[in-house]
């Protein structure tokens, strides 16, 4: 059985529908929930599901990227995971941390990457006229947003839409991608998913 680690930085959803995906005949199971935010909403969901969860907090560490990180992979390490899913985690991370898990690190992005790396994709995809959007699954390297594509999903831009209708549509898409390729990647297919 495959070990899992989620890191999340706010409500988790992406948490939950990937924690929910991991049972039964599935070969991966989560062992550990992680949060920047100690007020993380996610962490209580998680704890609800019966999952170990831990925080670091960003803050104290004042922007020294790498003794927050140092902290981060003492509890990553703990758990000991074959995997770990960014799921809504929104710290930036250095190339030590992205090596040191490589080719075992996955991150979901609301948007159709290489398209809108970065914040405010929804916005940007709006404001391009894109008629679609999505989200995209990948390998995280030490370059942000980037990294072998895993999966996407692509849904409609319609007339009206402003950011958050098509934030909450996409984010649909999410909760079904994100698990369909943890399941894959798991398995040891590195077969994009398209949805
Ligand atoms: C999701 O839309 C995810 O794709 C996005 O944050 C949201 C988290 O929601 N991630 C990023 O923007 C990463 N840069 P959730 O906490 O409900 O899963």
């Amino acid at each position: 059985m495959k070990r899992v680690a989620i890191l999340i930085s706010g409500g988790g959803s992406n948490m939950i529908a990937l924690a929910r995906s991991m049972e039964g005949d599935h070969p991966a199971r989560p062992v550990l929930v992680l949060s920047n935010d100690p007020a993380a909403p996610g962490l209580d969901r998680a704890a609800a599901l019966g999952i170990p969860v831990a925080a670091v907090d960003h803050r104290p560490f004042k922007g020294d990227r790498a003794a927050f990180e140092a902290a981060l992979v003492k509890k990553l390490d703990a758990a000991a995971p074959d995997v770990i899913c960014l799921a809504g985690f929104m710290r930036i991370l250095t190339a030590g941390f992205t090596g040191r898990y490589a080719g075992r690190m996955l991150n979901i992005h609301p948007s159709l990457l290489p398209k809108y790396p970065g914040l405010q994709t929804h916005q940007r995809a709006l404001d391009a006229g894109d008629a679609e959007a999505g989200c995209t699954v990948h390998e995280v390297t030490s370059v942000l947003d980037d990294g072998p594509i895993l999966g996407q999903a692509r849904v409609p831009i319609l007339p009206g839409d402003d950011a958050e209708s098509l934030a909450a549509r996409v984010l649909v898409q999410e909760h079904a991608l994100y698990p369909a390729v943890l399941r894959r990647y798991v398995s040891g297919d590195r077969t994009p998913v398209l949805l």
